[in-house]
């Protein structure tokens, strides 16, 4: 996953070399221990490792996590995408952080020619709050509350 260029395309911008990759997961995200880290995405029909999702520490600007807050994270492999896998993940993190960690807030940033990814999180209920405009990359910066997200539920599952 790490090696494709279309996985890597709006998280990074260019692949990761193998030795790259295991570094970074060595590294960085060992660090963040508990409930809220990046979770292997296993396809139960085939026991397969199929991406990694999950919602990990939102970090403020000088580096701390913000109490209450989470990320959200979802990487699926080429292979498997759009087959609503990213958002079977999303909704699944999304319940576990407002409903077993009590969080109050979830937050994710998005590439804006991502536009896969926006549908996800759209899906999932996030609202656009700011839009961040870089010289290379640009970003729009979703969010779901926890207000929100039980409104949002009670709408989704009437809807069904
Ligand atoms: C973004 C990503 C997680 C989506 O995963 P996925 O499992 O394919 O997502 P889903 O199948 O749940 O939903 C994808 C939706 O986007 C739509 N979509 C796909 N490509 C699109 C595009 N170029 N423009 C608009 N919509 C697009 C699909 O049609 C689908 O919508 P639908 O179910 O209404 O048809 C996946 O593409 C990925 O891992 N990309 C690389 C890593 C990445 O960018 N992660 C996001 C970081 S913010």
């Amino acid at each position: 996953m790490e090696m494709d260029s279309d996985v890597r395309r709006y998280v990074g911008g260019r692949p990761r070399t193998r030795e790259e990759a295991e570094k970074r997961f060595n590294g960085t995200l060992q660090a963040v221990k508990g409930n809220l880290n990046m979770w292997a995405t296993i396809l139960k029909s085939g026991v397969r490792y199929i991406g990694r999702c999950g919602i990990y520490p939102h970090f403020n600007n000088d580096g701390n996590p913000i109490s209450g807050e989470a990320s959200l994270g979802l990487y699926i492999a080429k292979e498997y995408w759009n087959k609503g896998f990213a958002t079977e993940a999303g909704r699944a993190f999304i319940a576990f952080g407002f409903l077993k960690l009590g969080l109050h807030r979830i937050v994710t940033a998005i590439d804006t020619r991502n536009a896969a990814s926006v549908k996800v999180v759209e899906r999932l209920g996030m609202e656009l709050t700011y839009t961040e405009t870089g010289e290379s990359r640009s970003f729009f910066h979703y969010a779901i509350n926890r207000d929100r997200y039980y409104e949002f539920s009670k709408v989704e599952k009437s809807a069904f």
